[in-house]
């Protein structure tokens, strides 16, 4: 028994919040579309459920969906140029990274992002406002081990070839062939009212575009769950949504704030999954993972 395979280690990625949306997930799913997918966490977690016979993953990072497209279609040439790349950096200098980085800024290949992605500050990709990867080496560790991302990356390719369409572009059109037999997971970039626009992504969302997008499926019956605004110590970052939208929010546990513990303090993290009508009710307390969870069975 393994670990389900996550070959993108993003920061903000829904591995370990998994298990807690689980429950809410319908099990009769024509395809499941997950239209800000990044590392694809929940994607790859239904594969492995066979929660849907179909799959759609997208994200508006060009360089992101390419990266699926290699990873899903050629595992092979995914892990061996990443271990190339890997690799170049045993021998190389200190500026090995930043190297690989103008070489992703000049022609956005999306296995010099990976790498960086592996390789960069707590995983936690940074961009400027025109698209360029800025965030630098974590000088402590080297990001992934080859032989590690080389099973990784297979495993996401078993799990979700032959069955998954990669779709680079804004999340309204990936949404645009879904229909009440389907599900979607969304996870949007954080909306941040007071610290101004996202970094972490190269694209922003407005909560306006948001709420029009979700009144939009609402009324195209579709159901989905949306992982949403947060709390961390009691501070709510993210406006909330409208009631109009008849969503049923519940608050899940997601650990202690990372950020918080680098400062010496220790706070949880709460965030919010809103769900469409009839996936689950409503509810205040915070909904934890129970302490002997079963770890989801994953053989390569
Ligand atoms: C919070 S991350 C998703 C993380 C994901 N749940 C995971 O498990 O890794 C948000 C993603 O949405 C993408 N994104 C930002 N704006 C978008 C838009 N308008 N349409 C589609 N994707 C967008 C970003 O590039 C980023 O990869």
């Amino acid at each position: 028994m393994q670990k389900l395979p996550h070959p993108i280690p993003y920061q903000g990625s829904k591995r370990s919040l998994a298990p807690l949306i689980a429950p809410y997930i319908p099990s009769d799913i024509e395809t499941w579309y997950e239209p800000f997918a990044g590392s694809a966490a929940m994607t790859l977690w239904a594969a492995n459920r066979n929660a849907a016979r179909h799959y759609v993953i997208g994200d508006v990072l060009a360089p992101i969906a390419d990266l699926w497209r290699v990873i899903i279609e050629r595992p092979k040439e995914a892990s061996g140029t990443y271990a190339e790349i890997w690799h170049g950096q045993t021998t190389a200098g200190e500026d090995y990274f930043n190297a690989v980085r103008d070489v992703y800024n000049e022609t956005h290949n999306p296995v010099a992002l990976l790498y960086l992605i592996a390789r960069c500050v707590k995983n936690a990709v940074r961009f400027n406002r025109t698209g360029k990867f800025t965030q630098s080496r974590d000088k402590r560790r080297l990001g992934m081990q080859p032989e590690k991302m080389a099973k990784a990356i297979l495993g996401a390719s078993m799990l979700l070839k032959g069955k998954t369409e990669v779709i680079t572009g804004d999340w309204r059109k990936t949404l645009e062939p879904a229909g009440p037999a389907d599900f979607v997971y969304m996870d949007p970039p954080y909306l941040g009212t007071t610290i101004g626009r996202d970094k972490r992504y190269a694209e922003g969302l407005q909560q306006d575009l948001l709420i029009a997008g979700l009144a939009d499926l609402r009324e195209r019956d579709i159901r989905f769950a949306l992982s949403y605004d947060g709390m961390t110590g009691g501070k709510e970052y993210g406006p909330p949504l409208p009631d109009t939208l008849g969503l049923n929010r519940l608050l899940l546990h997601a650990g202690k704030s990372s950020q918080a513990t680098l400062v010496g303090r220790s706070e949880e993290t709460v965030e919010s999954l809103y769900l469409s009508p009839g996936l689950g009710e409503a509810q205040t307390d915070v909904i934890r993972r129970q302490p002997k969870a079963v770890q989801e069975s994953f053989t390569l």
